[in-house]
């Protein structure tokens, strides 16, 4: 026995169960940090290491969410470390990092409720992102009512796309990347693009020596995000609050810097505390009945082109004749969800603002009452 102890086994055996100790202290929660003079730990954020104006591994233009990151740390007194994973699955890489403690944060999270709640808790937003018009400076264009008879260009499988799919008098575009979009503005192969507005931005600056105008889009097409945090990590989670109430000059420094079009109305701006995002007060609760006449009329003319006429839909994922089935006794608080902040990524607009919480509650009742049994 005591010969197997020495073995090379052995050793490992010891070793691994000492670096399991120290990663769990790492990320337990509750772990004290000591109060003697000990170097603070470093604020580790998980950040793509390519993707530009966001973060880069490249030190000259660390981007956006880099420069950030080091910023609140040092507010709070510790060393800033980049973690770097490529975003591309952003839910497969928080389970594997920010949950398994590998990185305190993970920055540029969309602000929605429904986000990887409850595991995954969100700061207080700092930016809004979106979609943009981007057009040659001089056109006239300058919002979505503007397109009617252009050409405009659209990336494949995109809102937008599907956006445009539905307005007859629009010719799309379709193209493969931000930048194919930019360049057939300028052969004259598109009046407009109709693209995500923080890769135009950047390479509006970085490539094409501002020749463009990109203007966000509001209407359903932008959104707030956050950085966020794993569920036991609320202490932390309160310390950047409070260093992001007072970070808004920087933050708006940083988006000139990096090129970000400049939405119309800037993030609210974040308190100091709290910072739990609510759906718009009555969407969640109202209990107003209605007989889904309204809401019958409001869904065709809203959501038909995507969701099909009296929601009558063949591909699953956007059949909301499946949402009883799918949420059972959570289909309000699904739905609510849902409208209020979009699944932007998926093509899903964000439509709070554009319908009110009583014009919800009425889609509801309609939908409700074609349900499949
Ligand atoms: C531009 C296209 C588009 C429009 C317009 C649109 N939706 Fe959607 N919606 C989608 C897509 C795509 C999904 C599926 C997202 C996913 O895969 O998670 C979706 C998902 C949903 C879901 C969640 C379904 C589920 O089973 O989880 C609800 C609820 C919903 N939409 C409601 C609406 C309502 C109400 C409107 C009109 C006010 C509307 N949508 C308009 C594209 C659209």
């Amino acid at each position: 026995m005591r010969l197997t102890l020495r073995t090379r086994a052995g050793r490992a055996k010891r070793r691994l169960v000492l670096g399991l100790f120290a990663l769990l202290s790492a990320a337990g929660p509750g772990w004290d940090r000591p109060a003697r003079a000990e170097p603070a730990p470093p604020l580790r954020f998980c950040a793509d290491p390519d993707n530009l104006p966001f973060s880069s591994a490249d030190e000259t233009t660390p981007g956006l969410y880099v420069e950030l990151g080091r910023e609140i740390a040092r507010e709070l007194g510790r060393p800033f470390q980049p973690v770097w994973v490529p975003t591309f699955y952003a839910k497969r890489q928080m389970r594997m990092k920010l949950l398994a403690g590998q990185c305190d944060g993970f920055v540029g999270l969309p602000d929605d409720a429904g986000f990887m709640a409850p595991r995954v808790v969100l700061s207080n937003p700092f930016l809004r992102l979106g979609y943009a018009l981007v057009v040659p400076k001089g056109t006239g264009i300058a919002s979505l009512r503007d397109l009617g008879g252009r050409r405009v260009a659209v990336q494949f499988s995109t809102a937008p796309q599907d956006l445009l799919a539905s307005q007859a008098d629009i010719q799309a575009v379709t193209v493969l990347s931000v930048e194919e979009a930019m360049r057939d503005l300028l052969d004259g192969k598109a009046d407009a693009a109709f693209v995500w507005g923080a890769s135009a931005g950047w390479l509006n600056k970085t490539r094409f020596e501002d020749a463009f105008a990109v203007i966000p889009v509001e209407e359903g097409m932008a959104w707030t995000v956050g950085i966020g945090f794993a569920r036991e990590q609320d202490a932390l989670r309160g310390q950047v609050n409070q260093a992001l109430a007072g970070m808004a000059p920087f933050v708006s420094a940083l988006t000139t810097k990096y090129g970000l079009p400049q939405a119309a109305s800037p993030a609210p701006a974040p308190g100091p505390g709290g910072g739990e995002h609510k759906p718009p007060a009555n969407a969640a609760e109202s209990s107003r009945a209605a007989d889904g006449a309204i809401g019958h009329k409001l869904f065709n003319e809203n959501c038909a082109h995507c969701h099909g006429t009296d929601a009558v839909q063949g591909e699953r994922r956007r059949n909301l004749r499946l949402l009883q089935r799918r949420y059972g006794d959570e289909v309000r608080e699904a739905f609510m969800t849902t409208v209020t902040h979009g699944r932007i990524n998926k093509g899903m607009p964000n439509w709070s603002g554009i319908l009110s919480a009583d014009e919800f509650n009425e889609i509801l009742a309609f939908l409700l009452s074609v349900q499949v049994q």
